[in-house]
């Protein structure tokens, strides 16, 4: 069967959210080497979201530890002043809310200007529909499947059909489709047929502590979605 969400190639991003914060660089150097293809990064600023992470200094610390992609994920109002400080950090790809700010059209060009690829996030109380305008300007959707904030929280399962109208939206356009919060193995599956082709983890990535945890997670993360995609394993 031919599969039209299989378009873009699969990604398991492991949350750095979940990793032991005192070893940072050592973590991202572990899921590098267990099979990551993306490292996820999730600044927050206690007042976009209840949590405070960290910020480009931080990001610019973990960057020789890996050649991977830097995928940050802003949690942050207003993020507009600090993407420059996120791009010279060593991210290769910023998301920020459309939640955010009035001027998301702004902040997604100011992200293409730095050179960045620019990505786009929505909540699970907003609609699809407000990204419909600014769709020719990103390069990634992440549809929040959590309340953002805190990792190891429950996949809301209406993300499933926000997913599809996302695929919708994007076909034909070189998007990738991006899905973030209680994502594990055992719902992988059913994330990757609603069209998502990129999947964020942390507590189910982290579990275990240690490299051949990590190894074991990511693989069956992997595993799950790419036989939901139709690919061999
Ligand atoms: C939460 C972050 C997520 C978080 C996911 O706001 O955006 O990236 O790390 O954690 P899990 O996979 O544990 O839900
Ligand atoms: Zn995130």
């Amino acid at each position: 069967m031919s599969q039209p969400f299989a378009s873009r190639p699969l990604v398991i991003a492991p949350s750095i959210l979940a990793s032991d914060f005192a070893k940072l660089g050592e973590e991202v150097r572990a899921v590098d080497q267990a099979g990551a293809d993306w490292i996820h990064l999730d600044p927050m600023d206690g007042h976009f979201v209840p949590n405070i992470t960290f910020g480009p200094d931080a990001i610019k610390a973990m960057r020789p530890h890996s050649k991977k992609i830097f995928d940050a994920h802003l949690m942050i109002a207003p993020c507009d002043p600090y993407l420059e400080a996120f791009a010279k950090a060593g991210c290769d790809q910023i998301t920020v809310h459309a939640e955010a700010g009035p001027h998301l059209h702004r902040s997604l060009q100011a992200i293409r200007t730095l050179g960045k690829k620019a990505g786009v996030s929505i909540n699970p109380a907003t609609p699809v529909s407000a990204i419909e305008h600014i769709i020719d300007v990103v390069d990634i959707v992440l549809v929040m499947s959590i309340n953002p904030g805190f990792g190891g929280q429950s996949f809301i399962p209406s993300a499933l059909e926000k997913i599809s109208q996302v695929r919708a939206m994007c076909a034909g356009r070189p998007i990738d489709i991006e899905v973030d919060g209680g994502v594990t193995a055992a719902n992988a599956a059913e994330i990757a047929a609603a069209g998502a082709n990129a999947l964020v983890a942390g507590s189910a990535v982290f579990k275990g502590g240690t490299m051949d945890s990590y190894k074991t997670n990511i693989s069956a993360i992997r595993n799950a979605a790419a036989s939901a995609r139709g690919e061999a394993i």
